[in-house]
């Protein structure tokens, strides 16, 4: 009901600028029927504007309503209002932008300052989003002044990441939501939360992935499902939830583009060895994105897999305890590898540009995908030339 109705009333309520939006569902709202109920709160000004829906059920009577009443606002005043009321669901409060939104709500907002970046007021989740190539995606993408749902099964690392980037005082904002990409049930919710703080969602980067390592011999029946339920079946239960809230922005705007991008790896162009689970998950997931990218591109979704190099800054190789470059030294798997920068210097030297890949590389590339409307359904490589498409 609510991914139905709040997308929708997000681009009716919108003529050029796309707005932000956030229902406002808890405790007392749903149970306020009139104007004077709304203008009763401690929060809303005299001067506010004020639309109120009622006695309506189904999803398309509501928005119907909206649309005809938004259109009379839109004639007498040359603007939108700045709350809708809907009856039995909550109180809607639309603005320009996240911070002023705060403001609308009688929430504390200080000085704010406008990036007008690459991306400006977008509302993008980044799964994953707490550390390593999606936490580095999320602070980006803030600074281009996306407002970023940073979505992660780490509570601390992800809502640490989120008021990381909100200390940065801009009008676009971060949030983090909870989110096991593998439970359906759970990307449900996540694109639910993001509807209602945001008010829809314009891109989705499906990031979060994890790393078993291992041949035949080693590899466990219960390791290799649980790869493939997050790296293969977590990019298809985002792209699931992701898809039907963009459908509905697509209804109500002809001319806006949105982006699924998942984040997939040299691995998913070429075959790894003892890494079979981990390639062929993202295989699959190319055949994921070529797919959906047929089956999207008609509501102006576009679906792009970006397939980086190895990130040997990130945690998966650096980490001082168990990243890969300390596994690999003491295995004696690098030749001649006495030091961990010997074991680096191996690795560097197998790119044609002489390091790992880079979150700025990385974000190039999603940058690249979202200001494109005529690229769909590719794997972008970004690995300096260590994979080249055939
Ligand atoms: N590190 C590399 O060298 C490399 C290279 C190419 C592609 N990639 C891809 O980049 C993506 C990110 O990799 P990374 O190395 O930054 O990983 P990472 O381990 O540093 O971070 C992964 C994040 O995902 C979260 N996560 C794990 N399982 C989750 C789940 N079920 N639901 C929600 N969140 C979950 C973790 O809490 C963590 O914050 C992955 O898809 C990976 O396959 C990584």
């Amino acid at each position: 009901m609510i991914n139905k109705i709040v997308p929708a009333i997000r681009m009716i309520a919108s003529k050029e600028k796309v707005l932000t939006i956030r229902l406002d569902d808890s405790e007392q709202f749903p149970k306020l029927n009139t104007e004077d109920s709304v203008r009763s709160l401690p929060f809303v000004k005299t001067d506010s504007g004020i639309i109120v829906i009622t006695g309506k059920t189904e999803p398309e009577d509501i928005i119907a309503e909206v649309e005809v009443k938004i259109s009379a606002w839109y004639t007498a005043h040359s603007s939108h209002p700045d709350f809708i009321l809907l009856d039995g669901m909550g109180l809607i409060a639309l603005a320009n932008n996240a911070s002023e939104l705060d403001s609308l709500l009688g929430l504390p907002v200080g000085e704010a300052k406008t990036v007008a970046g690459r991306v400006q007021d977008k509302i993008i989740i980044v799964t994953g989003g707490a550390q390593g190539f999606g936490g580095g995606i999320a602070e980006l993408l803030y600074a281009q002044g996306a407002n970023v749902v940073v979505a992660d099964l780490n509570e601390e690392a992800g809502k640490g990441m989120a008021n990381i980037l909100n200390t940065n005082k801009q009008t676009n904002q971060a949030f983090f939501v909870k989110v096991n990409v593998s439970d359906p049930g759970s990307v449900e919710e996540m694109i639910t939360n993001t509807v209602k703080h945001f008010g829809g969602l314009d891109v989705i980067i499906s990031n979060a992935g994890i790393l078993r390592a291992g041949g035949l011999d080693e590899m466990t029946p219960e390791s290799f499902a649980l790869m493939t339920d997050v790296n293969y079946k977590g990019y298809f239960f985002c792209a699931k939830y992701a898809s039907s809230v963009m459908k509905v922005q697509s209804n109500f705007r002809k001319d806006y583009f949105m982006d699924i991008i998942q984040i997939n790896s040299k691995s998913g162009l070429k075959g790894s060895n003892r890494n079979f689970a981990y390639a062929g998950g993202k295989f699959g997931g190319i055949g994921l994105t070529q797919s959906f990218a047929m089956e999207l591109m008609p509501n102006r979704i576009k679906v792009n897999s970006i397939c980086p190099g190895n990130f040997y800054e990130g945690p998966l190789w650096s980490d001082p305890q168990k990243g890969l470059f300390v596994q690999y030294l003491n295995a004696g798997k690098v030749p001649g590898a006495k030091t961990l920068n010997d074991v680096k210097a191996f690795y560097d030297a197998q790119v044609p540009a002489g390091r790992g890949c880079r979150v700025l590389d990385v974000v190039r590339a999603i940058l690249y995908a979202i200001e494109q409307e005529y690229e769909t359904g590719q794997a972008i490589p970004v690995t300096g030339g260590q994979n080249m498409l055939n």
